[in-house]
């Protein structure tokens, strides 16, 4: 079998990452994975088993039932779209609420439970070329990826952006609550111990506070045509 490829979208919250991700996967034919659905599935099975005591995750209780995790993505022949199954149950919509966001950032920082996330992503990377986006993509999990992203934008354009998203989906939720849960996962994500967000040196910095999503996009193409 050739070599897989793999180009690592990483960045803050909110950046679009997984809108842009997806497209170029679906231009370039290879499998888009959302890895930040990863910990959001694993997040829903911790508050499905009582692993959060009065909001404070119960880190030794999800360390001892990671083995009865399993994640993997399917195509959706409904939906058209690939979604993530949580021992077999499509999880998809369920991880995307509020609760999930509340609580991901603590279980993200578990150095368990990014093993075996890490180990499962490497894996797909060995069957096929993929665009995966994250926060660790290019710096830990594939520090050999042909092409690295790392996106940006200011906090409150992506407030902005994701509060309009969550009224669309009827979530009754401020704006404000939005930029706070969003500024609290930037420090969390940036500060953690194990694999904090950080852009890789040979990352390429898309700031698209001002960019529309076809001028990202063909900024992002045109990078990726100079490498593969
Ligand atoms: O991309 P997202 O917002 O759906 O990600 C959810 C959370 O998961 C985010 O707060 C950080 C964490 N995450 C991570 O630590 N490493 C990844 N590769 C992807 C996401």
């Amino acid at each position: 079998m050739s070599k897989t490829q793999v180009i690592a979208v990483d960045g803050y919250s909110s950046t679009g990452k997984s809108t842009v991700a997806k497209r170029l996967a679906k231009h370039l034919k290879f499998v888009y994975v959302d890895s930040g659905a990863m910990y959001r599935a694993v997040t829903f099975f911790a508050l499905q088993n009582q692993c959060f005591e009065h909001k404070k995750l119960n880190r030794s209780k999800l360390i001892n039932l990671l083995d009865d995790i399993d994640i993997e993505f399917k195509f959706d022949h409904n939906s058209q779209k690939s979604v993530i199954l949580l021992n077999q149950n499509n999880v998809e919509e369920a991880i995307r609420g509020m609760q999930v966001s509340n609580h991901v950032s603590y279980v993200a920082e578990v150095q368990e439970v990014r093993q075996k996330l890490v180990e499962l992503q490497r894996q797909m990377a060995s069957k096929h070329s993929l665009v995966m986006d994250g926060r660790d993509i290019g710096s830990v999990v594939f520090p050999n990826a042909d092409v690295k992203f790392f996106m940006t934008a200011s906090a409150e354009e992506r407030a902005r952006r994701r509060f309009k998203e969550l009224q669309q989906k009827g979530e009754s939720i401020t704006y404000d609550e939005v930029y706070q849960n969003i500024q609290k996962r930037d420090q969390i994500d940036t500060s953690r111990q194990h694999s904090p967000l950080i852009q890789a040196e040979d990352a390429i910095l898309i700031d698209n506070t001002n960019l529309s999503q076809e001028e990202q996009f063909e900024v992002m193409l045109d990078s990726i045509s100079q490498v593969l």
